[in-house]
Parts: C-alpha cells; sequence; structure tokens
C-alpha cells in the first residue's frame, strides 16, 4: 500500500460513487480523509465506514459551483486538522441528454459547465494559495473518456466542460511545478458506480463491455487505484497528464 501517512486529502464528491472509494482507499493508506459532498446522511455513512476500518475522516458539506460555499469549508477543514496536502477535485457530473446540439438547452449547457468545469475551477481557487505558500502539495482532477474522443452520442456540454478540465490541468501544472505543486488528471469511462449499475440496462451494460479491449467495465476502485499512485510520491516526477482508465476503450 502506497503511503499517504498523516496527509490532510479532501476528496470532493465523496459522499458517494468514485469519490467515496478513493476517500476509502485514501484512508487505507494513512491519510486523514476530508469527505465532501451535500447528502449529510451519505456522508456519514462514507465516514462510518472509513472510521469501522481504522481510517480517520472528517464530513463537510458545500456546493462546489458556490466560491464562498468552498472557502468556508476549507476554513473549516484547516481549523480542524490544519493545510490540505493532497486535493481530489471530483465532484460533477453530466447534467444534460446526450442528443444533438440544437436541442441541448441552455440550462442544461450552462448546469454541465457551471457543475463541472467552473466547479473545479473555484474548488482549486479556494485550495490552491496554501499550496503555493507552503511550496507543496498534489491536485488530481477528473475528466471523462467523453472528453478524450468524439462519438455521435456524447453529451455534448458534458464533455467540453470536461475537455476544459484537461487543458485547466495542464495550464496549472506547467504554472505551479516550479513552487513543488503537482496537477494531474484522471478521465474515466462508464464506471459501475451505485448509481450507473441502476440506470444502466443489463443488454447496455454487455453492449458496453464489447467496447472495451479489457472485456469488463470500470469499478469506483480502479479510478481510486490510480488515484493514489498519482497522489503518492511514487508519481513524484509525473504532472500535466491526463490518465485514461479506461479498459482500453478510448483507443478504438
Ligand atoms: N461514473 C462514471 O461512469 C464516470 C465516468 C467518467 C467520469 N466521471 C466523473 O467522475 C466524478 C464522480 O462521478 P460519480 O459517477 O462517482 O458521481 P456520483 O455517484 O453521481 O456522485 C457525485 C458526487 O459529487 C457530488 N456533487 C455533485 N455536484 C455537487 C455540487 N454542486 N456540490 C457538492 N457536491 C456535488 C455529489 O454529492 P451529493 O450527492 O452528496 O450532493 C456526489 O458525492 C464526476 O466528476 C464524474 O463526471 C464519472
Amino acid at each position: 500500500m502506497r503511503n499517504l501517512q498523516n496527509k490532510v486529502a479532501l476528496i470532493t464528491g465523496s459522499s458517494r460513487g468514485i469519490g467515496a472509494a478513493i476517500a476509502k482507499l485514501f484512508a487505507q493508506a494513512g491519510a486523514r480523509v476530508v469527505v465532501h459532498g451535500r447528502d449529510v446522511a451519505a456522508l456519514s455513512a462514507v465516514r462510518a465506514d472509513i472510521e469501522q476500518a481504522d481510517g480517520q475522516a472528517m464530513q463537510v458539506v458545500a456546493d462546489i459551483t458556490k466560491f464562498a460555499e468552498i472557502e468556508a469549508m476549507r476554513q473549516q477543514i484547516e481549523q480542524a486538522w490544519g493545510p490540505i496536502d493532497i486535493l481530489v477535485a471530483n465532484a460533477g457530473g453530466s447534467f444534460s441528454r446526450p442528443g444533438p446540439l440544437e436541442e441541448t438547452s441552455e440550462e442544461d449547457w450552462h448546469a454541465s459547465l457551471a457543475g463541472n468545469l467552473t466547479a473545479t475551477f473555484l474548488t482549486i481557487k479556494s485550495i490552491l494559495p496554501g499550496m503555493k505558500q507552503r511550496k507543496a502539495g498534489t491536485i488530481i482532477t477528473i475528466s471523462s473518456a467523453a472528453a478524450r474522443r468524439p462519438h455521435p452520442g456524447s453529451p455534448i456540454p458534458y464533455a467540453a466542460a470536461k475537455a476544459g478540465i484537461q487543458i485547466l490541468t495542464q495550464d496549472l501544472a506547467a504554472q505551479v511545478g516550479p513552487v513543488g505543486i503537482r496537477v494531474n488528471c484522471i478521465a474515466p469511462e462508464t464506471i459501475l458506480t451505485e448509481r450507473n449499475a441502476q440506470r444502466i440496462p443489463d443488454e447496455q451494460k454487455q453492449t458496453l463491455v464489447d467496447t472495451h479491449p479489457i472485456r469488463r467495465l470500470g469499478t469506483p476502485e480502479d479510478v481510486a487505484r490510480a488515484a493514489l499512485f498519482l497522489a503518492s510520491d511514487d508519481a513524484a516526477w509525473i504532472t500535466g497528464i491526463v490518465l485514461d482508465v479506461a479498459g482500453g476503450s478510448v483507443l478504438v
């Protein structure tokens, strides 16, 4: 197990899904984990799981489309545990249906941009100054296979927002590398989170499996292991990458 001993790690959107898996794995690796979301009951359940496994966790609530709420969350974390060493800006999701561009509503467009690209920008804007002051830290952002190659069935606002996160990550990596901060991005293909397991019909799951050179769908733990590598000192000379965690699906 890679060593994140005593590091304070904030994983946004860790009340469920990929974020919850990252939080649990980081806690197993010794990090003090801040679980974040809006659903207090779900956050308490993730925190309880971590504590039952002898990990350390605290829970915070903030709407990450609102800078004032993110700032209040950061201050709450710093008062309780001190500075944030690791940020995984994971919260997000697809807020638009796949379909023809001209049928995409302005509302869905703005929701996808706000909930992914702007949310990632605002979260980093709040946490980065402390990392720069301490000349240390690592940031992981989350894109999607939807932003790795065009597809006629793509939800365009989501894909565009995630593609924006990729260049934000790389520009930032170039900006803050000289002060000792690494910034990387993970781009997962469809992951069997609780929500996707329920939402995607079985026949569609099989069709999806067939598009992967590695013939299965990804799990939240597949993404968590990649995040642990990038957050750890094993990745000390890696910055500015977009890592496909996709079973090879973006190759074909
Ligand atoms: N699952 C996939 O197949 C897949 C594939 C590629 C990329 N991704 C990306 O991976 C990330 C995690 O996806 P997931 O499937 O694990 O998501 P999920 O199960 O839908 O969970 C989303 C998480 O983000 C939080 N969140 C969303 N918007 C928020 C907001 N405005 N303020 C605060 N919290 C917010 C939710 O908190 P509450 O529910 O507590 O409000 C929840 O913890 C997302 O960025 C997603 O786009 C997912």
